[in-house]
């Protein structure tokens, strides 16, 4: 059976159901959704989440909710906000290894796999591991009680939400429009709008406060600072540890910058910084960049296409 079909047939009874509080947020939509909440709906579900977050609304129909997705121009409270060229390679805000870097995260296919309930149609591409990385990041801030069984990974990326967007410099505008888009595409399944403000609540106090003192997100990493909102327009957070956070600069252009292929090569000259005080580089991705199992990769993808196709 399609999936769309299905979100359809469950989206009535989840919007006046209400969720026990001891059940997370995960499973009760998983169970509402796909029925059964084993791991690889779960993985399907996350899937399903933040594809739409990433290109807006694809599931036909839907509950009536259309999701431009963060990759559309939009604008938050008269600001014009752009995210896609953070993601396209066009700018140099990528941290690799502490240095501001371009890299292509579209470079797995784009939209099209994405629209198929796929990460990437290369699981080899900055873009699966950026994508498989948000449906298990997500998976665990949702309270996936089946997360780390086979069928769908644990989140095993980076730790500090700061270091991984430290070289972008968002601020408000980026940050309420991208957890504005978090919670759309939640609507657009039919999630009460009781548990979306609970994911944007939790978004905002860990990630959307400037100078916020680090936490533990990931379970047995430790504290680390997770701020993202770093902009000086960015709220500042009541127990403000800035000194844990370097300042922030707004990323250089990448030259040449492209919406095919991988991270910019080397060999093209790399980059103009526009700003002072960076020096950015151009590099493949490290091969650690995607620390996953790819036998539970490939099962979270096989469950995902097995719904759609
Ligand atoms: C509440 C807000 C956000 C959360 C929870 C979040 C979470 C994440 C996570 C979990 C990753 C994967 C990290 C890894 O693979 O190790 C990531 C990567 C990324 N995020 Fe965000 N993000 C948020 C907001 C944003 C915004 C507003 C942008 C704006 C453009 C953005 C752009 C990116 C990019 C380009 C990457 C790839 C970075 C890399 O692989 O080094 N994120 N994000
Ligand atoms: C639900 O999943 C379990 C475990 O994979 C399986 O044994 C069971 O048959 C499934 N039930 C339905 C209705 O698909
Ligand atoms: C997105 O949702 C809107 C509202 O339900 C719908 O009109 C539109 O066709 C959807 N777009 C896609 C591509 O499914």
């Amino acid at each position: 059976m399609r999936f769309s079909t299905i979100a359809v047939a469950a989206a009535a009874t989840v919007a006046n159901a209400q969720r026990p509080t001891d059940t997370p947020i995960c499973d009760y939509y998983t169970t509402a959704l796909l029925k059964n909440n084993t791991a690889e709906n779960q993985a399907t579900l996350l899937t399903l989440l933040v594809n739409t977050v990433v290109i807006g609304n694809y599931t036909m129909p839907n509950v009536g909710v259309s999701v431009p997705g963060i990759l559309k121009e939009g604008e938050v409270d008269g600001t014009k906000v752009a995210l896609a060229p953070y993601f396209s390679g066009a700018l140099a805000s990528t941290n690799r290894n502490d240095k501001p870097t371009c890299v292509n995260f579209l470079d797995g296919g784009g939209a099209e796999p994405l629209m198929k309930n796929m990460a990437a149609n290369d699981d080899k591409s900055n873009q699966h591991f950026l994508l498989t990385h948000l449906y298990q990041f997500f998976g665990t801030l949702l309270g996936c009680s089946k997360q780390g069984m086979a069928g769908f990974d644990a989140y095993d990326s980076a730790p500090s939400m700061y270091k991984v967007h430290k070289f972008m410099n968002l601020g408000n505008a980026e940050m309420t429009y991208f957890i504005t888009q978090v919670g759309m595409a939640a609507a657009s399944f039919g999630v009460a709008k009781e548990d979306i403000a609970i994911v944007a609540k939790a978004l905002g106090d860990t990630f959307n406060m400037r100078c916020s003192a680090p936490v533990e997100v990931i379970k047995g990493k430790g504290p680390q600072p997770q701020a993202i909102c770093i902009k000086s327009d960015c709220t500042e957070a009541k127990d403000a540890k800035c000194d844990v956070y370097a300042k922030a600069e707004a990323p250089a252009k990448c030259s040449g910058s492209t919406t095919s292929g991988a991270a910019m090569p080397t060999s093209t000259g790399g980059m103009k910084p526009t700003t002072t005080g960076s020096n950015p580089t151009s590099t493949a991705p490290p091969t650690g960049a995607g620390n996953v199992n790819g036998l539970g990769v490939a099962a979270v993808l096989a469950a995902a296409a097995a719904y759609v196709l």
